[in-house]
């Protein structure tokens, strides 16, 4: 399992691992369950959520020599299957439009597809990032979805549907892949783990979880480069993960707030000419400062607020955040985000990094409570 690439490991190989996307799922599978499939999709929603894969799954069902009537998932086990498993089937085509607009790959595209596929029953073409065909490809392909032969299936792929032709779109039969929330990635982060026998502090899920912002893929290569740091064998640590993924140390943002929060400018100062010296990025650290500013807002209006950020941390950080936040009135904590926002779109432009956090800091602390 050296150099493992969870993402493509852990590429589902049957509808049922499919996370989300039920709709698409249920829709498909009953269209191939039925012998109803069409010949032309759109799969249109954000990278890393399940496109390509769903694509595939696809190719592979219609294409399985061993599925029976009835039944949608493939066996896996058949050599049609085996070769799409592998990236080597004939009759599968994957063209990325992004790469060379297609243009070439089109013109093959309408001189092969007039021939009957090689081995299976169908030819299956994937278009990926489909809304950068240019304009002669696009109409080429219009031209072969509004006749397309029996034995083919267009599968077409973008993360921008809005800058499809809408001939196109009408031509298909269009499904929006949407996010993925952050419980669904983390079971299925659990599982792959699980399946990796690595031992891990379920916090660190959560956070990835929350970096990978809806897309899958972007947490397991998350999860990737955590491995690969700590080795298999090694637990994965939160604190690590958090130097891994550059987010800042809480400690110093709960430390520096709480210099906020007694007044004590000289500390303050010191604090952050100590983070200057060490060469912490300071635009970065004001960053989280203001996130975690923006959690204790969220925490005086609804005590049991449950965000992703507080869902990351330990019981002890927590502990500091619940008393940080009753150290502060509302109209406290008002303030301090304006200063600091003020302070962060400052330095941009400042020729000393840290004046204008120093003079957030001065104003702050000189405020009366
Ligand atoms: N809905 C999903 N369920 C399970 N795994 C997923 C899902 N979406 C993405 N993944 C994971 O992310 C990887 C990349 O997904 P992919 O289908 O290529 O995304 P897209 O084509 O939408 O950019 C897959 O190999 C799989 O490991
Ligand atoms: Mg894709
Ligand atoms: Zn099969």
């Amino acid at each position: 399992m050296s150099n493992l690439v969870l993402y493509r490991k852990y590429r589902p190989k049957l509808f049922g691992e499919v996370i989300g996307q039920e709709h698409v799922v249920k829709t498909i599978t009953n269209a191939i369950k039925d012998n109803a499939v069409s010949h032309g999709y759109l799969f249109a929603g954000p990278h890393g959520t399940g496109k390509t894969t769903l694509a595939r799954l696809l190719a592979k069902a219609v294409n399985c020599q061993q599925r029976k009537d009835g039944e949608f998932e493939p066996c896996n086990q058949c050599d049609s299957c085996l070769e799409i498993n592998q990236g080597n089937a004939i009759d599968l085509i994957e063209i990325d439009a992004a790469s060379n607009r297609g243009i070439d790959e089109i013109r093959e595209l309408k001189e092969g597809i007039r021939f009957r596929p090689v081995k299976s029953k169908y030819k299956v073409f994937i278009l990926d990032e489909a809304h950068q065909l240019s304009k002669d490809a696009a109409n080429a392909l219009l031209k072969t979805l509004e006749e397309p032969p029996a034995h083919a299936i267009f599968i077409l792929a973008t993360t921008e549907t809005h800058k499809m032709i809408p001939t196109i779109l009408s031509r298909c039969q269009c499904f929006g892949f949407r996010k993925l929330q952050m419980p669904e990635i983390i079971k299925r982060l659990e599982a792959i783990l699980k399946q990796e026998k690595i031992v891990f502090d379920p916090a660190v899920l959560t956070l990835i979880a929350a970096q990978a912002t809806g897309a899958m893929r972007d947490a397991e290569s998350l999860l990737d480069e955590i491995v690969s740091f700590t080795g298999q064998d090694g637990k994965i640590e939160l604190e690590e993960t958090r130097v891994l993924l550059g987010l800042s140390d809480n400690g110093s943002i709960f430390r520096f707030l709480d210099f906020l929060a007694r007044k004590q400018t000289k500390e303050a100062f010191e604090f952050i000419n100590e983070l200057a010296f060490k060469a912490v990025d300071l635009k970065e650290f004001i960053k989280s400062v203001i996130q975690f500013l923006r959690e204790i807002l969220f925490l005086k209006i609804d005590p049991n607020f449950q965000s992703p950020l507080v869902l990351s941390f330990t019981a002890e950080e927590k502990k500091q955040l619940q008393e940080l936040t009753a150290s502060f009135n509302g109209l406290q904590v008002k303030l301090m985000l304006e200063k600091l926002m003020d302070a962060e779109n400052k330095m941009k432009y400042a020729s000393i990094l840290q004046l204008p956090l120093e003079l957030a800091i001065v104003e702050l602390c000189a405020e009366k409570s």
